[in-house]
Protein backbone atom coordinates (compact mmCIF):
# COMPACT_ATOMS: atom_id res chain seq x y z
CA UNK A 1 0.00 0.00 0.00
CA UNK A 2 1.30 3.31 -0.53
CA UNK A 3 -0.21 6.76 -0.90
CA UNK A 4 0.56 7.98 -4.60
CA UNK A 5 -2.60 7.47 -5.78
CA UNK A 6 -5.45 9.74 -8.68
CA UNK A 7 -7.69 11.62 -7.92
CA UNK A 8 -9.80 12.11 -11.22
CA UNK A 9 -6.62 13.06 -13.70
CA UNK A 10 -4.36 14.22 -11.09
CA UNK A 11 -1.73 12.31 -9.09
CA UNK A 12 -1.38 12.99 -5.28
CA UNK A 13 0.62 12.69 -2.91
CA UNK A 14 -1.29 11.97 0.39
CA UNK A 15 -3.37 14.68 0.22
CA UNK A 16 -1.06 16.95 -2.24
CA UNK A 17 -0.93 17.16 -5.84
CA UNK A 18 2.17 16.39 -6.91
CA UNK A 19 2.05 19.61 -9.94
CA UNK A 20 1.84 21.80 -6.62
CA UNK A 21 4.73 20.63 -5.33
CA UNK A 22 6.40 20.90 -9.28
CA UNK A 23 5.55 24.50 -9.36
CA UNK A 24 6.84 25.22 -6.16
CA UNK A 25 10.46 23.10 -6.00
CA UNK A 26 11.27 22.79 -9.93
CA UNK A 27 11.70 19.69 -11.63
CA UNK A 28 13.34 16.91 -11.61
CA UNK A 29 12.67 15.89 -7.66
CA UNK A 30 12.07 13.28 -5.09
CA UNK A 31 8.89 12.67 -3.67
CA UNK A 32 8.40 10.73 -0.37
CA UNK A 33 5.03 9.93 1.45
CA UNK A 34 5.39 10.26 5.47
CA UNK A 35 2.41 8.32 5.81
CA UNK A 36 3.42 5.37 3.38
CA UNK A 37 6.97 5.45 4.61
CA UNK A 38 6.00 4.95 8.51
CA UNK A 39 2.97 2.33 7.82
CA UNK A 40 6.05 0.24 5.82
CA UNK A 41 8.36 0.58 8.95
CA UNK A 42 5.41 -0.45 11.16
CA UNK A 43 4.80 -3.28 8.85
CA UNK A 44 8.28 -4.71 8.91
CA UNK A 45 8.30 -3.71 12.76
CA UNK A 46 4.70 -5.11 14.35
CA UNK A 47 5.34 -8.11 12.03
CA UNK A 48 7.70 -9.80 14.63
CA UNK A 49 5.79 -8.52 17.57
CA UNK A 50 5.99 -10.41 20.26
CA UNK A 51 9.42 -11.61 19.43
CA UNK A 52 12.63 -9.70 20.51
CA UNK A 53 13.97 -7.83 17.76
CA UNK A 54 15.65 -4.66 16.60
CA UNK A 55 14.41 -3.52 12.84
CA UNK A 56 17.41 -1.29 11.61
CA UNK A 57 16.98 0.58 8.64
CA UNK A 58 19.64 -0.21 5.85
CA UNK A 59 20.51 3.63 5.33
CA UNK A 60 21.89 2.78 1.98
CA UNK A 61 18.50 2.56 0.61
CA UNK A 62 18.40 6.07 1.41
CA UNK A 63 20.12 8.51 4.02
CA UNK A 64 18.44 11.45 3.86
CA UNK A 65 18.25 12.55 7.62
CA UNK A 66 14.67 13.27 7.52
CA UNK A 67 14.05 10.09 6.41
CA UNK A 68 16.37 8.51 9.08
CA UNK A 69 14.69 10.39 11.99
CA UNK A 70 11.35 9.25 10.86
CA UNK A 71 12.22 5.34 11.65
CA UNK A 72 13.82 6.56 14.44
CA UNK A 73 10.83 7.53 16.05
CA UNK A 74 9.60 4.71 15.10
CA UNK A 75 11.39 3.26 17.67
CA UNK A 76 13.80 2.07 14.82
CA UNK A 77 18.01 1.39 14.70
CA UNK A 78 20.10 1.78 11.51
CA UNK A 79 22.15 -0.65 9.57
CA UNK A 80 25.32 1.14 8.32
CA UNK A 81 28.16 0.01 6.11
CA UNK A 82 30.55 4.09 6.15
CA UNK A 83 31.11 6.69 9.13
CA UNK A 84 29.71 9.05 6.61
CA UNK A 85 26.35 6.66 7.06
CA UNK A 86 27.28 6.58 11.11
CA UNK A 87 27.72 10.32 10.74
CA UNK A 88 24.30 10.67 9.35
CA UNK A 89 22.46 8.41 11.73
CA UNK A 90 24.12 10.55 14.70
CA UNK A 91 22.94 13.75 13.46
CA UNK A 92 19.36 12.45 12.79
CA UNK A 93 18.98 11.25 16.35
CA UNK A 94 19.47 7.60 16.36
CA UNK A 95 20.20 6.19 19.17
CA UNK A 96 24.02 4.25 18.91
CA UNK A 97 23.03 1.37 20.88
CA UNK A 98 20.81 0.48 17.96
CA UNK A 99 23.31 1.25 15.11
CA UNK A 100 24.86 -2.30 13.56
CA UNK A 101 27.66 -1.84 10.78
CA UNK A 102 28.26 -4.37 8.36
CA UNK A 103 30.99 -4.02 5.33
CA UNK A 104 33.84 -5.23 3.58
CA UNK A 105 36.22 -2.61 3.53
CA UNK A 106 35.55 -0.82 6.92
CA UNK A 107 38.56 1.86 7.04
CA UNK A 108 40.39 2.69 10.46
CA UNK A 109 39.25 6.15 11.25
CA UNK A 110 35.78 4.79 10.66
CA UNK A 111 35.86 1.96 13.26
CA UNK A 112 37.15 4.55 15.64
CA UNK A 113 34.47 6.82 14.96
CA UNK A 114 32.08 4.14 15.31
CA UNK A 115 33.73 2.40 18.75
CA UNK A 116 33.92 5.97 20.26
CA UNK A 117 30.36 6.11 19.27
CA UNK A 118 29.45 3.30 21.41
CA UNK A 119 27.40 1.62 18.40
CA UNK A 120 25.63 -1.93 19.54
CA UNK A 121 27.61 -4.18 16.98
CA UNK A 122 30.49 -4.44 14.08
CA UNK A 123 29.12 -7.08 11.72
CA UNK A 124 32.94 -7.79 10.57
CA UNK A 125 33.53 -9.41 6.96
CA UNK A 126 37.35 -10.98 7.41
CA UNK A 127 40.06 -12.40 9.20
CA UNK A 128 42.13 -9.65 9.24
CA UNK A 129 39.09 -7.22 10.07
CA UNK A 130 38.86 -9.35 13.14
CA UNK A 131 42.65 -8.10 13.85
CA UNK A 132 42.07 -4.52 13.17
CA UNK A 133 39.33 -4.18 14.97
CA UNK A 134 40.97 -5.97 18.19
CA UNK A 135 43.98 -3.50 17.92
CA UNK A 136 42.15 -0.61 17.44
CA UNK A 137 39.67 -1.56 20.28
CA UNK A 138 42.77 -2.12 22.58
CA UNK A 139 44.24 1.40 21.62
CA UNK A 140 41.06 3.14 22.36
CA UNK A 141 40.63 0.79 25.51
CA UNK A 142 37.17 -0.29 24.44
CA UNK A 143 35.59 -3.47 23.80
CA UNK A 144 33.67 -4.13 20.53
CA UNK A 145 31.20 -6.14 20.23
CA UNK A 146 31.08 -8.03 17.30
CA UNK A 147 28.81 -10.69 14.82
CA UNK A 148 30.78 -12.30 12.16
CA UNK A 149 28.57 -11.74 8.66
CA UNK A 150 28.72 -15.36 7.42
CA UNK A 151 28.22 -16.29 4.39
CA UNK A 152 26.00 -18.98 4.04
CA UNK A 153 25.82 -19.99 0.00
CA UNK A 154 22.62 -19.67 -0.59
CA UNK A 155 20.79 -18.51 -3.58
CA UNK A 156 18.62 -15.31 -3.36
CA UNK A 157 17.57 -16.09 -7.08
CA UNK A 158 17.68 -12.13 -7.59
CA UNK A 159 20.04 -9.73 -10.14
CA UNK A 160 23.35 -10.96 -9.76
CA UNK A 161 24.69 -7.66 -9.09
CA UNK A 162 22.71 -7.59 -6.01
CA UNK A 163 23.17 -10.99 -4.89
CA UNK A 164 25.42 -11.29 -1.81
CA UNK A 165 25.07 -14.28 0.35
CA UNK A 166 27.30 -16.93 -2.87
CA UNK A 167 30.15 -18.40 -1.83
CA UNK A 168 31.69 -16.55 -5.20
CA UNK A 169 30.60 -12.98 -3.49
CA UNK A 170 33.09 -11.39 -1.84
CA UNK A 171 31.16 -10.61 1.29
CA UNK A 172 31.41 -11.85 4.73
CA UNK A 173 33.23 -14.75 6.02
CA UNK A 174 32.17 -18.60 4.42
CA UNK A 175 30.46 -20.22 6.77
CA UNK A 176 32.45 -23.04 6.89
CA UNK A 177 35.31 -20.84 8.44
CA UNK A 178 33.16 -19.33 10.74
CA UNK A 179 33.87 -21.51 13.63
CA UNK A 180 37.02 -21.21 13.72
CA UNK A 181 37.37 -17.70 13.25
CA UNK A 182 34.71 -17.38 16.35
CA UNK A 183 37.25 -19.08 18.36
CA UNK A 184 39.76 -16.69 17.62
CA UNK A 185 38.02 -13.46 17.68
CA UNK A 186 36.69 -15.04 21.39
CA UNK A 187 40.55 -15.46 22.42
CA UNK A 188 41.27 -11.67 21.54
CA UNK A 189 40.69 -9.54 24.60
CA UNK A 190 38.89 -6.20 22.85
CA UNK A 191 36.27 -8.30 21.63
CA UNK A 192 33.24 -9.58 23.19
CA UNK A 193 31.25 -12.09 20.60
CA UNK A 194 27.93 -10.45 20.19
CA UNK A 195 26.26 -12.38 17.42
CA UNK A 196 25.71 -13.88 14.08
CA UNK A 197 24.80 -12.24 10.80
CA UNK A 198 24.08 -12.43 7.04
CA UNK A 199 22.39 -10.91 4.52
CA UNK A 200 21.93 -12.34 1.08
CA UNK A 201 20.98 -10.59 -1.20
CA UNK A 202 18.29 -7.90 -2.61
CA UNK A 203 14.95 -7.95 -4.35
CA UNK A 204 14.19 -11.21 -3.42
CA UNK A 205 10.62 -12.14 -4.10
CA UNK A 206 10.72 -15.94 -2.24
CA UNK A 207 11.16 -16.89 1.60
CA UNK A 208 12.78 -19.36 1.06
CA UNK A 209 16.28 -18.52 0.58
CA UNK A 210 16.04 -16.69 4.14
CA UNK A 211 14.73 -19.65 5.77
CA UNK A 212 17.40 -21.52 4.13
CA UNK A 213 19.79 -19.09 5.35
CA UNK A 214 18.64 -18.94 8.88
CA UNK A 215 19.12 -22.67 9.13
CA UNK A 216 22.37 -22.58 8.60
CA UNK A 217 22.71 -19.98 10.99
CA UNK A 218 21.14 -22.21 13.49
CA UNK A 219 23.28 -24.83 12.69
CA UNK A 220 26.30 -22.30 13.51
CA UNK A 221 25.29 -21.29 16.85
CA UNK A 222 24.55 -24.86 17.89
CA UNK A 223 28.38 -25.68 17.33
CA UNK A 224 29.45 -22.00 18.42
CA UNK A 225 27.06 -22.93 22.13
CA UNK A 226 28.75 -26.08 22.17
CA UNK A 227 32.46 -23.83 22.33
CA UNK A 228 31.32 -22.09 25.23
CA UNK A 229 30.52 -19.21 22.64
CA UNK A 230 27.52 -17.35 23.66
CA UNK A 231 25.15 -15.85 21.00
CA UNK A 232 23.08 -12.95 21.54
CA UNK A 233 21.97 -11.33 18.15
CA UNK A 234 20.74 -13.02 15.10
CA UNK A 235 20.84 -10.51 12.32
CA UNK A 236 19.24 -11.58 9.04
CA UNK A 237 19.67 -8.99 6.84
CA UNK A 238 17.87 -6.95 4.63
CA UNK A 239 16.67 -8.11 1.32
CA UNK A 240 12.85 -8.72 0.81
CA UNK A 241 11.81 -7.54 -2.54
CA UNK A 242 8.58 -5.11 -3.54
CA UNK A 243 6.11 -4.27 -6.58
CA UNK A 244 8.38 -2.55 -9.51
CA UNK A 245 6.36 -4.28 -11.99
CA UNK A 246 3.89 -7.87 -11.90
CA UNK A 247 6.85 -9.25 -9.03
CA UNK A 248 4.85 -10.75 -6.27
CA UNK A 249 7.14 -10.50 -3.55
CA UNK A 250 5.90 -12.10 0.12
CA UNK A 251 4.22 -9.75 2.48
CA UNK A 252 6.44 -8.70 5.34
CA UNK A 253 3.47 -10.72 7.42
CA UNK A 254 4.55 -13.54 5.51
CA UNK A 255 8.17 -13.19 5.84
CA UNK A 256 7.84 -12.87 9.28
CA UNK A 257 5.13 -16.57 9.76
CA UNK A 258 8.05 -18.21 7.81
CA UNK A 259 10.93 -17.01 10.06
CA UNK A 260 8.53 -17.42 12.80
CA UNK A 261 8.07 -20.97 12.21
CA UNK A 262 11.70 -21.53 12.23
CA UNK A 263 13.00 -19.78 15.57
CA UNK A 264 14.75 -22.46 17.94
CA UNK A 265 15.08 -20.19 20.83
CA UNK A 266 13.39 -17.11 22.03
CA UNK A 267 16.61 -16.01 23.93
CA UNK A 268 18.20 -14.58 21.09
CA UNK A 269 17.42 -10.77 19.70
CA UNK A 270 16.54 -11.04 15.82
CA UNK A 271 17.60 -7.75 14.09
CA UNK A 272 16.35 -7.25 10.72
CA UNK A 273 18.06 -4.65 7.95
CA UNK A 274 15.49 -3.36 5.45
CA UNK A 275 15.96 -1.10 3.10
CA UNK A 276 14.03 -1.53 -0.02
CA UNK A 277 10.51 -2.84 1.46
CA UNK A 278 10.37 -0.08 3.45
CA UNK A 279 11.73 3.03 0.77
CA UNK A 280 11.05 1.42 -2.63
CA UNK A 281 6.99 2.63 -3.04
CA UNK A 282 7.37 5.55 -0.64
CA UNK A 283 9.03 7.33 -3.43
CA UNK A 284 8.56 9.20 -6.68
CA UNK A 285 11.08 11.01 -9.00
CA UNK A 286 8.96 13.43 -10.60
CA UNK A 287 10.47 14.82 -13.98
CA UNK A 288 9.82 17.49 -16.96
CA UNK A 289 9.27 16.46 -20.92
CA UNK A 290 11.97 18.54 -22.13
CA UNK A 291 11.48 17.03 -25.69
CA UNK A 292 9.46 14.72 -27.34
CA UNK A 293 11.51 13.07 -30.34
CA UNK A 294 9.98 11.19 -32.95
CA UNK A 295 12.63 9.42 -35.41
CA UNK A 296 12.26 7.01 -37.69
CA UNK A 297 12.82 4.32 -35.22
CA UNK A 298 10.87 5.39 -32.43
CA UNK A 299 9.50 7.84 -29.97
CA UNK A 300 11.89 9.30 -27.59
CA UNK A 301 10.55 11.51 -24.50
CA UNK A 302 13.12 13.23 -23.30
CA UNK A 303 12.81 14.47 -19.80
CA UNK A 304 14.78 16.37 -17.43
CA UNK A 305 15.62 13.57 -14.85
CA UNK A 306 18.60 11.29 -16.16
CA UNK A 307 20.92 8.47 -15.01
CA UNK A 308 22.39 10.76 -12.47
CA UNK A 309 19.59 10.88 -10.50
CA UNK A 310 18.24 7.35 -10.54
CA UNK A 311 20.75 5.35 -11.86
CA UNK A 312 19.04 1.65 -11.43
CA UNK A 313 17.77 1.23 -14.93
CA UNK A 314 21.38 1.85 -16.47
CA UNK A 315 23.03 -0.17 -13.96
CA UNK A 316 20.68 -3.21 -13.22
CA UNK A 317 18.14 -2.61 -16.63
CA UNK A 318 15.57 -2.27 -13.48
CA UNK A 319 11.87 -1.33 -14.00
CA UNK A 320 10.63 1.74 -13.08
CA UNK A 321 6.69 2.45 -13.64
CA UNK A 322 6.12 5.57 -15.53
CA UNK A 323 2.66 7.28 -14.81
CA UNK A 324 1.62 10.96 -16.17
CA UNK A 325 1.45 13.48 -13.22
CA UNK A 326 -1.72 14.65 -15.07
CA UNK A 327 -3.36 11.59 -17.35
CA UNK A 328 -5.21 12.33 -20.78
CA UNK A 329 -7.03 10.05 -23.04
CA UNK A 330 -4.44 10.37 -25.76
CA UNK A 331 -3.61 7.12 -27.53
CA UNK A 332 -1.18 4.78 -25.82
CA UNK A 333 2.29 4.90 -28.16
CA UNK A 334 5.70 2.78 -27.33
CA UNK A 335 8.41 5.02 -26.34
CA UNK A 336 11.48 5.39 -24.63
CA UNK A 337 12.19 7.45 -22.21
CA UNK A 338 15.36 9.16 -21.76
CA UNK A 339 17.36 11.38 -19.81
CA UNK A 340 20.02 13.70 -21.21
CA UNK A 341 23.34 12.35 -20.15
CA UNK A 342 25.27 11.38 -22.90
CA UNK A 343 25.53 7.76 -22.59
CA UNK A 344 23.19 5.77 -23.65
CA UNK A 345 22.61 3.98 -21.06
CA UNK A 346 20.53 6.96 -19.61
CA UNK A 347 17.19 5.53 -20.12
CA UNK A 348 14.49 5.29 -17.87
CA UNK A 349 12.47 3.15 -19.74
CA UNK A 350 12.47 1.60 -23.52
CA UNK A 351 10.01 0.16 -25.74
CA UNK A 352 7.69 1.32 -22.85
CA UNK A 353 3.15 1.46 -23.79
CA UNK A 354 2.53 4.57 -22.35
CA UNK A 355 0.03 7.50 -22.79
CA UNK A 356 1.88 9.81 -25.21
CA UNK A 357 2.94 13.04 -23.60
CA UNK A 358 3.84 16.28 -24.33
CA UNK A 359 6.58 18.76 -23.77
CA UNK A 360 6.29 20.74 -20.66
CA UNK A 361 4.28 17.81 -18.82
CA UNK A 362 5.21 16.21 -15.70
CA UNK A 363 5.79 12.43 -15.49
CA UNK A 364 6.38 10.19 -12.12
CA UNK A 365 8.56 7.51 -12.48
CA UNK A 366 7.28 5.28 -9.47
CA UNK A 367 9.00 2.86 -6.83
CA UNK A 368 12.07 5.56 -6.64
CA UNK A 369 12.38 5.63 -2.79
CA UNK A 370 14.85 3.16 -2.33
CA UNK A 371 18.48 3.22 -3.97
CA UNK A 372 17.47 6.35 -5.89
CA UNK A 373 18.68 9.39 -4.39
CA UNK A 374 21.13 7.78 -2.59
CA UNK A 375 22.93 6.67 -5.44
CA UNK A 376 22.62 9.94 -7.33
CA UNK A 377 25.94 11.61 -8.52
CA UNK A 378 26.71 15.10 -10.05
CA UNK A 379 27.72 13.14 -13.47
CA UNK A 380 27.68 15.57 -16.66
CA UNK A 381 27.71 18.31 -13.34
CA UNK A 382 24.43 17.90 -13.04
CA UNK A 383 23.08 19.34 -9.59
CA UNK A 384 21.36 16.76 -7.43
CA UNK A 385 17.55 17.30 -7.42
CA UNK A 386 16.21 18.26 -4.37
CA UNK A 387 14.00 15.97 -1.55
CA UNK A 388 10.31 16.90 -0.34
CA UNK A 389 8.01 15.09 1.91
CA UNK A 390 4.72 15.21 2.00
CA UNK A 391 2.54 14.50 5.40
CA UNK A 392 -0.81 15.14 4.76
CA UNK A 393 -1.86 18.13 2.98
CA UNK A 394 1.69 19.92 3.24
CA UNK A 395 5.24 19.62 2.14
CA UNK A 396 8.48 20.50 3.16
CA UNK A 397 11.77 20.08 1.31
CA UNK A 398 14.10 17.49 3.44
CA UNK A 399 17.01 18.76 0.93
CA UNK A 400 17.53 21.72 -1.24
CA UNK A 401 18.46 21.12 -5.02
CA UNK A 402 22.23 22.04 -5.70
CA UNK A 403 23.37 24.64 -7.11
CA UNK A 404 26.16 25.30 -9.84
CA UNK A 405 28.48 26.58 -6.65
CA UNK A 406 27.58 23.13 -4.89
CA UNK A 407 29.24 21.40 -8.06
CA UNK A 408 33.25 22.78 -7.28
CA UNK A 409 32.77 23.49 -3.71
CA UNK A 410 36.12 21.87 -2.63
CA UNK A 411 37.89 22.23 -5.99
CA UNK A 412 40.83 24.52 -6.28
CA UNK A 413 43.08 25.80 -9.01
CA UNK A 414 46.41 25.40 -7.99
CA UNK A 415 48.88 28.34 -8.34
CA UNK A 416 50.47 27.27 -11.06
CA UNK A 417 47.92 27.25 -14.13
N1 LIG B 1 22.03 -5.15 4.94
C1 LIG B 1 23.15 -5.22 4.20
C2 LIG B 1 24.39 -5.69 4.81
C3 LIG B 1 23.10 -4.84 2.84
O1 LIG B 1 24.21 -4.92 2.11
C4 LIG B 1 21.90 -4.37 2.28
C5 LIG B 1 21.83 -3.95 0.88
C6 LIG B 1 20.76 -4.29 3.11
C7 LIG B 1 20.87 -4.70 4.43
C8 LIG B 1 19.44 -3.78 2.63
O2 LIG B 1 18.90 -4.57 1.63
P1 LIG B 1 17.40 -4.31 1.10
O3 LIG B 1 16.46 -4.62 2.24
O4 LIG B 1 17.29 -2.92 0.66
O5 LIG B 1 17.26 -5.27 -0.01
N2 LIG B 1 21.51 -0.69 -5.32
C9 LIG B 1 20.77 -1.92 -5.43
C10 LIG B 1 20.57 -2.60 -4.11
C11 LIG B 1 21.88 -2.91 -3.39
C12 LIG B 1 21.66 -3.52 -2.03
C13 LIG B 1 22.92 -3.57 -1.26
N3 LIG B 1 22.80 -4.06 0.07
C14 LIG B 1 19.45 -1.62 -6.13
O6 LIG B 1 19.20 -0.46 -6.48
O7 LIG B 1 18.67 -2.53 -6.39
Amino acid sequence: MHHFHYIEKELYCEEVPVSDVALEVGTPFYLYSHATLRQHFRAVDHAFDGLKHLTCFSVKANSNIAILRLFALEGGGMDIVSGGELYRSLKAGVAPNKIVYSGVGKQTEDLEYALRSDILMFNVESPLEILKLNEISGRLSRKARIAIRVNPDVDPKTHPYISTGLRENKFGIDINDALEQYTLAASLENLEISGVSCHIGSQLTQVSPFVDALGKLYGLIGELESKGIKINYLDLGGGLGITYDTEEPPHPREYAAAIKAELQTEDLTLILEPGRVIMGNGGILVTKVLYTKPTREKTFFVVDAAMNDLMRPALYDSYHMIQPVKTSDREKIKADVVGPICESSDFFAKGREMESCRQGELLAIMSAGAYGFSMASNYNSRPRACEVMVKGDRFYTIRERETFEDLIKGETIPDFL
